[in-house]
């Protein structure tokens, strides 16, 4: 039987594009004043906008003062950066020497780093994966071309999680394979496992010899630097092997920099040293080397002490401003209760794609398709129009 195959780029199939990015755009081209993007995780502040830290300004000022090059750094990236995100992330577990880090092109890139590892020690893995997750975990699992395994995690209508689906879900996997997990502030749906609860999650990632690989890209906007690692942390101290994909874009706001880091952990410092000349190797074929500019900045300021406090500060500014907005949202209506009881930037709603779109077409209202909103995409200003609109369309 004859077969056709693509000959060219004019043969490719069309690609159904990333959903985010596509309401980004859509947003963007909206020209009425009073729109409202609740769409893209970004923070933003009273006034709706996305500033710049001024410990971040202060770095860069620093960085472009004393930088002498940007000779290459090697695939490693900045090696003091990632040096400085171990007590942050890894808390108690900092000098444990099987655990390594690398710096990574943003949290995506650690992702990424994290599953290629994956498939090439183990390309009959799966991935055991909650829905609704991030849109782009599906897709780069895909790419690496593991199978994945979806379980539901929330129920959007009671604003619950099913955990007891997710516990028999991570039951049923076998040994080697893995378990994505949210390490706080979970995307899309900011509804957070309980700490009794990562320690029955642990339970069964212990019984069942899974990897659990922990995507924890809000640390800081949920309840607390060290309260949003402690699942991280659990998996470390329970586990032989586990895998962090770590991301600064959010705590540091430094998004389009693409700053994060990649940390993983064997039974031997060897051994993971051995997974580490993998995740080089990988690398150096993908982007040969990270972006030297935002976790150059991060360095800075995690190696000052002045400058790390101030960083705190402005951090603990924002979770403020997020657990603020949650609960003007909550007091709204009844409706919305559920709100107050998650973390970071995402809550779902249980509209249907018609309501989402009706809001975008009358109200100028841009969330997810899936209801997912940013809950601090909105100005101050514009938090009574968005809980009336919502309200009107949740009633409906
Ligand atoms: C989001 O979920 O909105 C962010 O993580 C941005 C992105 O890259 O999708």
């Amino acid at each position: 039987m004859l077969t056709t195959k693509a000959r060219g780029l004019a043969d490719l199939p069309p690609v159904q594009s990333d959903s985010l990015l596509n309401l980004i755009a859509l947003c963007n081209a909206d020209p009425r004043p009073e729109k409202i993007d609740v769409g893209v995780g970004v923070f933003r502040d009273a006034e709706g906008r996305t500033p710049i830290l001024k410990v971040m300004k202060d770095a860069e000022q620093i960085l472009h003062d004393t930088q002498e090059t940007k000779a290459y750094l090697g695939s490693a990236g900045d090696k003091r950066f990632a040096e400085l995100l171990r007590p942050i992330l890894l808390g108690e577990h900092a000098d444990d020497d099987r655990i390594l880090g690398v710096q990574t092109p943003g949290g995506c890139g650690a992702l990424r780093l994290g599953f290629e590892l994956i498939a090439t020690a183990n390309p009959n893995a799966r991935v055991l994966m909650g829905t609704p997750s991030w849109p782009n975990h599906a897709p780069i699992v895909e790419a690496v071309r593991l199978e994945r395994v979806d379980y539901p995690y929330y129920e959007r209508a009671q604003a619950v999680i099913r955990f007891e689906d997710m516990i028999a879900a991570l039951g049923n996997g076998e040994a080697g394979d893995v378990a994505l997990l949210h390490g706080c502030c979970h995307n899309p749906t900011g509804a957070d496992l309980s700490e009794e609860q990562w320690r029955q999650v642990r339970d069964v990632v212990v019984e069942r010899g899974l990897i659990p690989l922990v995507d924890i890209a809000y640390q800081g906007f949920g309840r607390g630097l060290d309260e949003d690692a402690y699942g991280v942390r659990l998996m470390l101290a329970s586990c032989d092997e586990v895998i962090v994909a770590q991301s600064c874009d959010k705590n540091f706001s430094c998004y389009r920099d693409r700053v994060g880091s990649l940390f993983l952990k064997t039974a031997s410092p060897a051994d993971s040293a051995k997974a580490m000349a993998h995740v080089f190797q990988r690398s150096r074929e993908m982007w040969s080397m990270p972006p030297d500019h935002g976790a150059a900045c991060a360095r800075i300021i995690l190696d000052d002490p002045d400058l790390r406090d101030r960083w705190l500060v402005e951090l603990a500014g924002m979770r403020d401003r997020i657990n603020a907005v949650r609960q003007r949202l909550a007091e709204a209506h009844p409706r919305l209760a559920f709100i107050g009881q998650h973390f970071g930037m995402f809550s779902m709603l249980p509209l249907s794609k018609e309501q989402v779109l009706k809001l975008r077409d009358d109200h100028a209202i841009y969330m997810a398709d899936s209801g997912r909103f940013n809950v601090v995409g909105m100005s101050d200003a514009q938090i009574g129009r968005f809980t009336a609109a919502v309200v009107e369309a949740l009633e409906a």
